[in-house]
């Protein structure tokens, strides 16, 4: 089942990213990891299929990836999806809280995706993501940290954002971003799809900034949202003059991972949306 294989894997690494000590260490736990390894990357291959045709279609060169990436934007899967419209116009307080439920389970943590892609990276891209990182992190500011950011929303609403009680198609989202984070031989296709998160970030956040309004949340409960549908437009920009466009003038091979791991991205969103509507009765 989708559902027992996504949360296993949510549950994998969760435990695997935990600091531990060294007595965590067993034979079983290298058997459960290798195992859990083989299964991960068996689920990327399955993913990268369904894109594959449709990455190849990019082009390699510098000018002609950055506007077929742009061109995510408008016309990439899941985009303009009407689930958003109806969010930000008609959802009702349990509606939302259950869409944003959903969505901060399935948030693996673009902090640690950024910190973790960046690993050896070339010093051009490297810098940019840093400073996507630092503006994460709140430029050192505890308060303006985005992750404490989005759970203090998730206090507020009382969410729950159990592993069992997410949808797979949710877990799959953040299970596919940490498995493109963390693996080396998927390093540009994370590069692509956090950077199709910072493009397209900004209309769901408009959208949901407006449901949360509607439904009577003040500005600094609905902060997270109102900042990513501003910052990200900044983000965007960045980073595909400072990391995508470098990193694809020096390797134009990276071009076609960077699209695989953007359309990755982007068709486990729609799988989203798909599910949401239909939770919801939308369809
Ligand atoms: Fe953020
Ligand atoms: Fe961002």
């Amino acid at each position: 089942m989708r559902q027992d294989f996504q949360e296993a894997l949510s549950c994998w690494n969760r435990k695997r990213l935990s600091p531990t000590f060294p007595t965590a260490i067993s034979a079983e736990r290298f058997e459960d990891d290798r195992r859990m390894l083989r299964l991960e990357i068996g689920f990327l291959e399955e993913l990268r299929q369904e894109v594959i045709a449709e990455a190849r279609k990019a082009p390699t060169n510098p000018d002609g990836f950055i506007s077929w990436f742009e061109n995510l934007k408008a016309t990439g899967p899941g985009q303009h999806d009407r689930l958003f419209p109806w969010l930000a116009e008609r959802a009702d307080r349990d509606e939302m809280r259950w869409f944003l439920s959903q969505e901060a389970a399935g948030e693996a943590g673009f902090d640690d995706l950024v910190a973790m892609t960046q690993v050896k990276l070339p010093a051009r891209a490297k810098l940019e993501l840093a400073r996507n990182y630092w503006d994460e992190m709140g430029r050192g500011n505890a308060k303006g940290m985005h992750g404490p950011m989005l759970g203090q929303l998730v206090d507020i609403l009382e969410l729950d954002t159990r592993i069992e009680n997410t949808v797979w198609e949710s877990l799959a989202l953040a299970n596919a971003m940490t498995a493109m984070a963390t693996s080396r031989y998927f390093a540009w296709h994370s590069v692509g799809a956090l950077g199709v998160i910072e493009l397209t970030a900004p209309d769901r956040s408009a959208h949901t900034a407006r449901g949360l309004r509607r439904i009577g949340l003040s500005g600094s409960e609905r902060r997270y949202f109102d900042l990513h549908a501003v910052l990200d437009i900044k983000h965007s920009r960045d980073w595909n003059d400072e990391a995508i466009r470098p990193l694809v003038a020096e390797d134009p091979r990276r071009a076609t991972a960077m699209a695989e791991g953007a359309l990755i991205r982007l068709r486990c969103g729609e799988r989203c949306f798909d599910r949401y509507r239909g939770h919801f009765g939308l369809e």
